[in-house]
C-alpha cells in the first residue's frame, strides 16, 4: 500500500512542478507568479479543489508522447473567494508556454460546464502562447468549444478574464466574450496577429506592448476593463470586483451590512460651478452620494467622457453611469456610448440597479463621429437602457440637452425615478445655438446683432435652462437639493428593490451592434 501511496504522491509532486523549476524561475524572473501561485493567492486559503490534475495530452506527432506534463498546461478547479463558490482555470506558461491542446481545452470546458450548472462565477487566468502548434486543428476545435460555452454562459454567470501573459490569435476571443478583461501592465498583451504578421501585411513596425499591451487596450481599444501594475494587484482587483456581483442571473448581490447613514452630504452643494460652461469632476458627485470609498471604476482610462463603475449605496451594489464634464464636456460619442451600453447590459443581466448621473451637452458633432457610426453606436446605449428592467434612477446634475437627454435614462425610456438638481438645464440645445436658429431673422435685422443675440440668449435660457418645464410635465419627478441626493437615492432604490417586469416572450431583441 505504501508504494501505491508513493506513486500518487510522486505524481502530485510532479504535477505541482508544472514545466519544472527552470521554467518556474523564468516565470519569476519576468515578475510573474506561476499559475498555481495565482490560484492560491486568489482563492480563500485551502479552499482550492483541483480537477484533472493528472490529465496529459494525447498527441504523438513530433515525438510529443515523450514530453508529458501532468495538468497539460492548465490548472482547473473550484474554490471560494470571500466564502463564495467560484470556478477557475489558470494557464501554466511553464508547460508548453500555456498553449492550448485538445485536452487543455477539455479541462477548461469541464469546469465551465460545472460553473454553469452550479450557477457560480467563472474566472480565467490567461497566460498562453495560443493554440498548441503541434496539435493543429484539434487545438482550434478546443478554442471553439470554449467560445461556445462562454456565449452560452453569458448573462447567466459572471465571467471574468485576467490576462497575465501572452494572449494571441484565437485565444483573445474567449476573454472578449466574457464580462470583464483585466490586464497586467508590461507583462500581458493581446492581439489577433502579432507584430511580425502586422509587419508582413501592413508594413507597420510596432512592438507587442504598443500593439496590444495593457495600456493600449485600456486607453485606445477599450478591450481591457481594468489594468494592474502586477499579478498580485490584478488578483486583488478580481476579488474586489467580484464583491459587487451576484453568483448568477437569478440572484442579487449580497448586501454588505452597513450602518445606514443617510446624512445630508453638504459637499455636494459645492461641486457644480456657477458658470455652466466650466467643467467639474463628476467623481466628486459620485463619491458624495455613495457609501464611503466604495467606487470600483470600469474602463477608467477609456472614453473618459463617460464614467461607469460599481458602488455601494446603503450596502447594496449598484451600477453607475455618469457623464464626465471634465472630458469633452461630457459629450456622448461613439466610444462612450459603446462603453456605457455594455456596462448597462452587464448590470441588467445580473440584477444590479442602475444610477445614471447626467450632465451632457449632446452628441459630439463631426465627420469622424458620423463616419464611425455615432448613429448606430449612440443607439446601442439608447437600446440598452430602454431594455433594462433593473431599478433605474436618474439625477440630472446640470445639462441634459437634445437627443442625449432622451438617451441618458430619461423617464420616456423607462427610468423609474428621475431627479434633477435646481440648476439643471433641460432643453433641445444650449441657449446660444437655439437663439441663433429660432431668432435668426430678428438677430440679422437688428441694428446691433451681437447684443440682440445676447438678449435672445438670456430670454431662451430663462425659459428653458432650468428643470421646471420638465418637472411640470412630470418628466422629472422631483427637483432636489444636491445635499439631499444620497437620502433621496437610498429611499428610491429601497422602494424599487422588488421591481419586477414581465416581458413578452421573444428570442432576443436586435440591438444595433
Ligand atoms: N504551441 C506549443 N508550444 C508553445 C507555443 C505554442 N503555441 N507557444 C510557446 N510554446 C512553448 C515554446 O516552445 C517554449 O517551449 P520550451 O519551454 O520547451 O522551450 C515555451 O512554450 C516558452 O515559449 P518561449 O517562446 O520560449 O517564450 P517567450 O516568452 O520568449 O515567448 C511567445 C512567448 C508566446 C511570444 C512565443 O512563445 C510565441 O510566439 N508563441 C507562438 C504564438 C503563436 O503563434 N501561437 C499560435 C497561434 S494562436
Amino acid at each position: 500500500m505504501d508504494s501505491k501511496i508513493k506513486i500518487l504522491s510522486d505524481k502530485i509532486a510532479k504535477a505541482h512542478l508544472g514545466g519544472g523549476t527552470e521554467r518556474i524561475d523564468k516565470q519569476h524572473n519576468k515578475k510573474k507568479l506561476t499559475a498555481r501561485e495565482r490560484v492560491n493567492y486568489l482563492l480563500d486559503e485551502s479552499s482550492f479543489e483541483e480537477i484533472g490534475i493528472l490529465v496529459t495530452h494525447r498527441t504523438t506527432d513530433f515525438n510529443m508522447d515523450k514530453e508529458l506534463y501532468y495538468g497539460d498546461g492548465v490548472i482547473t478547479g473550484y474554490g471560494t473567494i470571500h466564502n463564495r463558490l467560484v470556478y477557475i482555470f489558470a494557464q501554466d506558461f511553464t508547460v508548453f508556454g500555456g498553449s492550448l491542446s485538445e485536452t487543455h481545452a477539455e479541462k477548461i470546458c469541464k469546469i465551465m460546464d460545472l460553473a454553469l450548472k452550479m450557477g457560480a462565477p467563472l474566472i480565467g487566468l490567461n497566460d498562453s502562447g495560443g493554440a498548441r502548434i503541434q496539435e493543429g486543428v484539434r487545438s482550434l476545435g478546443g478554442y471553439a468549444e470554449i467560445f461556445h460555452r462562454n456565449v452560452k454562459a453569458s448573462g447567466i454567470i459572471p465571467q471574468i478574464s485576467a490576462i497575465m501573459g501572452p494572449c494571441a490569435g484565437g485565444a483573445v476571443y474567449s476573454p472578449a466574450i466574457t464580462d470583464f478583461t483585466m490586464m497586467v501592465e508590461h507583462s500581458s498583451y493581446m492581439f489577433v496577429t502579432g507584430p511580425n504578421v502586422v509587419k508582413t501585411v501592413t508594413n507597420e513596425e510596432v512592438t507587442s506592448e504598443a500593439l496590444g499591451g495593457a495600456h493600449t487596450h485600456a486607453t485606445k481599444s477599450g478591450v481591457a476593463h481594468t489594468t494592474s501594475s502586477n499579478d498580485v494587484e490584478c488578483l486583488e482587483a478580481i476579488k474586489a470586483l467580484l464583491a459587487y456581483l451576484p453568483q448568477n442571473n437569478t440572484k442579487t448581490t449580497a448586501k454588505i451590512p452597513t450602518e445606514l447613514n443617510d446624512e445630508i452630504r453638504t459637499q455636494l452643494t459645492e461641486i457644480i460651478p456657477s458658470n455652466a460652461n466650466k467643467p467639474y469632476d463628476m467623481h466628486f458627485v459620485i463619491n458624495g452620494i455613495i457609501d464611503n470609498d466604495s467606487f470600483f471604476e470600469i474602463h477608467k482610462d477609456y472614453a473618459q467622457n463617460i464614467i461607469v463603475g460599481f458602488a455601494r449605496l446603503g450596502g447594496r451594489s449598484i451600477g453607475i453611469i455618469a457623464n464626465q464634464p471634465l472630458h469633452l464636456a461630457g459629450v456622448l460619442d461613439v466610444n462612450s456610448s459603446k462603453k456605457a451600453a455594455r456596462f448597462t447590459r452587464f448590470c441588467d443581466s445580473f440584477n444590479i440597479p442602475l444610477l445614471v448621473l447626467v450632465d451632457v451637452p449632446g452628441f459630439l458633432p463631426g465627420t469622424d463621429q458620423e463616419w464611425n457610426g455615432i448613429i448606430s453606436n449612440g443607439a446601442k446605449l439608447l437600446f440598452a437602457l430602454s431594455e433594462a428592467t433593473v431599478p433605474r434612477v436618474t439625477v440630472i446634475t446640470r445639462k441634459a440637452y437634445g437627443g442625449a437627454y432622451d438617451v441618458m435614462n430619461s423617464k420616456h425610456i423607462g427610468a423609474d425615478i428621475n431627479f434633477a438638481w435646481p440648476n439643471a438645464e433641460i432643453a433641445v440645445m444650449g441657449a446660444k445655438g437655439a437663439s441663433e436658429i429660432i431668432f435668426k431673422r430678428e438677430i440679422n435685422d437688428a441694428e446691433d446683432p451681437i447684443s440682440k443675440l445676447a438678449e435672445k440668449e438670456t430670454e431662451y435660457a430663462k425659459t428653458f435652462a432650468n428643470p421646471y418645464r420638465a418637472a411640470e410635465r412630470g418628466f422629472i419627478d422631483e427637483v432636489i437639493l444636491p445635499q439631499d441626493t444620497r437620502r433621496k437615492l437610498l429611499k428610491a432604490f429601497s422602494m424599487l428593490e422588488d421591481k419586477k417586469v414581465d416581458l413578452p416572450k421573444r428570442k432576443h431583441g436586435n440591438i444595433p451592434l
